[in-house]
């Protein structure tokens, strides 16, 4: 496993992302930054760290035979190897909220951007990026859910031993997915899943609030809801968020 570490970048997913298309990469091949200029969260956010604090990181890897369509698979092996490592912490009510947050209680710790390549209908290689609040004191007035594991915690952890923990996991979960044991994954993140079957009032992409509770995630990768008058209704990333959080 090659590992690449720099002071300041934009983004470690753009540096790779501009590595891979340019030479050939390694498998494996971590990039890992003590802070970023332009990091990158899910639907177009910005990930803001305090230097030298958090995790900031990407991996790249290949696949012999992922499809397009199970790509919610590859999705769970990440969330499942970040929460995996923070477990070993101790973290108390550790879940992953749909797709691939990690939360202690109510607080994100971690997030998680995938960018995939393809090639027709399969996942050919993929740059994972993952940032964890690890040492960080204190967050922004505009990110009231954000928490590090020392505010939760009350000590500080060292950085390198959790990027090992999180990569050692992450290569498990590469050999559990090339091997397409699915059912295994699946059954892996449902049982880590916030708030699943508990009922809870979420908001549409038209503000408006509903009662329901997850109940799984669909085979495409939406969120499935189960509304009070018992029927299931699925959701992709932009169009459902809790209304507690
Ligand atoms: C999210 O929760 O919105 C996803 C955040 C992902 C942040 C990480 S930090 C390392 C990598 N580089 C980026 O620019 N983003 C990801």
């Amino acid at each position: 496993m090659k590992i690449i570490k720099l002071n300041a970048i934009d983004s470690t997913n753009t540096f790779l992302k501009n590595m891979v298309s340019k030479v050939v990469v390694d498998d494996f091949t971590v990039v890992v930054a003590k802070t970023q200029t332009k990091g990158r969260g899910q639907m177009n956010s910005e990930w803001v760290v305090e230097e030298g604090k958090n995790l900031t990181f990407s991996v790249f890897s290949r696949f012999s035979d992922l499809d397009v369509e199970n790509h919610k698979y590859l999705s769970f092996c990440i969330s499942l190897s970040v929460y995996e490592a923070l477990k070993e912490l101790d973290l108390p009510s550790l879940s992953i909220k749909w797709p691939n947050d990690i939360l202690s209680g109510n607080k994100k710790l971690g997030g998680i951007l995938i960018e995939n390549t393809l090639k027709g209908s399969k996942i050919v290689s993929s740059v994972v990026g993952i940032g964890i609040n690890v040492n960080q004191d204190s967050f922004s007035k505009n990110l009231p859910n954000a928490s590090s594991v020392k505010k939760i915690l009350g000590k500080e952890f060292n950085l390198e031993t959790l990027l090992e923990s999180i990569l050692m996991r992450l290569k498990n979960y590469h050999t559990i997915l090339e091997r397409k044991e699915y059912s295994l994954l699946e059954e892996a993140y449902l049982k880590r899943l916030y708030k699943k079957n508990v009922p809870t009032m979420f908001k549409n992409s038209q503000n408006i609030l509903f009662m329901g509770k997850i109940i799984g995630v669909s085979k495409s990768g939406n969120l499935q809801i189960e509304l009070e008058n018992e029927t299931i209704q699925e959701f992709g990333l932009k169009e459902v968020s809790f209304a507690t959080l």
